[in-house]
């Protein structure tokens, strides 16, 4: 997505109002955050992600701004990506940012990993049309360190896969290209080509990428196009890998795409493609949601499940991508699918519309019913330290400070005929508390009590298969918290809490487990 959606920073921070760094005991310390992203409006997309000889490389707008981490827990900063330059092509004239678009890797020229996207915009487009008629673009890296780019004058420079016009009915922000290993074709965005770039490559149109104007809500529909899209498949549980499932990503409501729906959250299809180039047909249950931070109650609605929800509130966690294997097929090829997206920006009183963050990493796979599942990546238990496990019903346990993790486990009568909560965030008075409402389809993560604008709700999960009823996966990282329940039902909210809000309290718990977490070695 890019600039126009959101208003800049500056017009946001009324006086009074921190960003980041901000207070010191509401920065996060997990969260990799530096300025440009922190302290600064406008879009923060992933706008590319790659893992290449052991590092991952996150690129986080605005532009392309280079996270890396060798281990998912600790992030610096890198060289900048592909920057903006003067371009001239078919009649197009250009001197902006890349859009978001996708790393991958080019198997004919030695795994060399190359970005590829379209210009955010041009003085002119391609043969004197609009702004919006630019070419497909990439450029490559020159190393392995992913620390110089292509430009029109190195070897490789910069290559004009194709020309489109993004304007409407095409993703907004490319998904990242596959080969099939049926045909032997590079995908992108339903162009094939025998070779990803150079001499070789002959992208020809073969067909739409995917239709659908639903959204998650019955009320809601998209009314534009797609935006910051992915596929991803060969999920390691896919209940039927012969049919090939894969997962779409899209930023539902991205740009102000969707009436009623989403906020520009990441959601996803689940399809099925027959063959290289054919369409893709929807399986499983219809658009499904990555997380559910933009979703609030409707007021006075006595309806149960989605139905009870709207879908227009402030995200929590949106534009996000994947990395963690060297594999850049991440369609047809098995791998981790590690997906990392953008939290934020902040509709609480404490950082007012800035404070977004890149997200915690989450391992992505597929439930029987072709769900997709999360789980917070095993290397975040890196950050753990002092544990605390108690099967009380109602316990009251002190963290001993702003950072936790936090693992409570609920019977399956939560919501019929057991109250089920999890405070986190507690000092007594105030709390963000997470209640599972069976009885209403409901789970509700509260944090109004500690300055958000609002409860959010995202559908209660089927109980987990092996019969331990619900659990409740939280990490706390000081104003952000990222909430799982059951792998499925995901929430990123963000808090203020007092310096003194150390608890973790519950209701109808039958065992929690607690670290206090320490700050990851970020480097800003
Ligand atoms: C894009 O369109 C221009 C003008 O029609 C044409 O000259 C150019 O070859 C096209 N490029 C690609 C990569 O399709
Ligand atoms: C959604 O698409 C369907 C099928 O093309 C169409 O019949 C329907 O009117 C669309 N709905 C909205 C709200 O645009
Ligand atoms: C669900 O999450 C838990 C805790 O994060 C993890 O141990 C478990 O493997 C996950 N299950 C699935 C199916 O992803």
């Amino acid at each position: 997505m890019r600039s126009l959606v959101l208003p800049a920073a500056p017009l946001l921070l009324a006086s009074g109002a921190f960003s980041f760094p901000g207070p010191a005991h509401l920065t996060p310390g997990i969260h990799f955050a530096p300025d440009h992203v922190g302290e600064a409006g406008g879009w923060h997309d992933i706008a590319g992600s790659m893992t290449h000889k052991g590092v991952h490389h996150i690129y986080m707008g605005t532009g392309w701004n280079h996270h890396l981490s060798s281990d998912l827990v600790n992030w610096e900063m890198g060289a900048p990506g592909p920057q903006a330059l003067e371009e001239t092509y078919a009649g197009m004239y250009s001197n902006t940012d890349p859009c978001s678009g996708f790393l991958t890797k080019d198997p004919d020229d030695n795994n060399r990993v190359c970005a590829g996207f379209r210009q955010c915009g041009s003085d002119q487009g391609v043969s004197g049309m609009n702004p919006w008629d630019v070419p497909m673009e990439m450029r490559c890296a020159l190393d392995d360190d992913l620390s110089s780019w292509a430009t029109l004058d190195t070897s490789p420079a910069i290559d004009y896969l194709f020309n489109v016009s993004w304007y409407r009915s095409i993703p907004y922000d490319p998904a990242r290209p596959w080969w099939d290993p049926i045909d032997n074709q590079h995908y992108l965005l339903m162009y094939t080509s025998p070779a990803l770039r150079g001499p070789k490559m002959d992208w020809k149109y073969v067909g739409d990428v995917f239709t659908s104007n639903s959204t998650v809500l019955q009320d809601g529909f998209l009314s534009k196009e797609f935006v910051t899209i992915d596929f991803l498949g060969s999920f390691d549980n896919d209940p039927d890998p012969s049919k090939r499932t894969l997962v779409m990503l899209n930023n539902v409501g991205g740009n102000g795409g969707g009436d009623g729906c989403c906020s520009g959250t990441t959601s996803y299809f689940a399809l099925n493609q027959e063959g290289p180039g054919e369409p893709f047909t929807e399986t499983g249950g219809g658009q499904d949601m990555v997380d559910w931070g933009s979703f609030t109650p409707k007021a006075d609605s006595t309806a149960v499940g989605l139905d009870r929800l709207d879908g227009t509130a402030s995200r929590g966690f949106s534009m996000a991508r994947t990395l963690g294997s060297e594999e850049p097929n991440q369609v047809f090829a098995p791998g981790r699918r590690v997906l990392i997206g953008w939290t934020g920006p902040d509709d609480a009183d404490v950082f007012q519309g800035v404070g977004s963050a890149q997200s915690l990493p989450r391992e992505l796979d597929l439930a029987s019913d072709k769900s997709l599942t999360q789980r917070f990546v095993p290397e975040l238990q890196t950050l753990r330290e002092k544990h605390q496990s108690t099967s009380d019903a109602s316990p009251e346990m002190d963290v001993g400070g702003l950072q936790a993790e936090v693992y409570a486990v609920f019977p399956e009568t939560c919501g019929a005929t057991a109250d089920c909560s999890l405070s986190l965030l507690s000092d007594g008075k105030a709390a963000t508390t997470i209640t599972l409402n069976s009885d209403i389809g409901l789970v509700t993560v509260d944090a109004t009590s500690q300055g958000n604008t609002a409860v959010r709700a995202g559908p209660m999960p089927p109980p987990k298969e092996d019969g331990g009823g619900y659990a409740i996966h939280a990490i706390v990282d000081r104003s952000i918290l990222e909430i799982i329940v059951n792998n499925r039902t995901a929430f990123v909210v963000y808090a203020a809490p007092d310096e003194t809000a150390t608890g973790v309290a519950g209701t109808g718990v039958s065992k929690v487990d607690v670290w206090a977490l320490k700050d990851a070695q970020n480097v800003i």
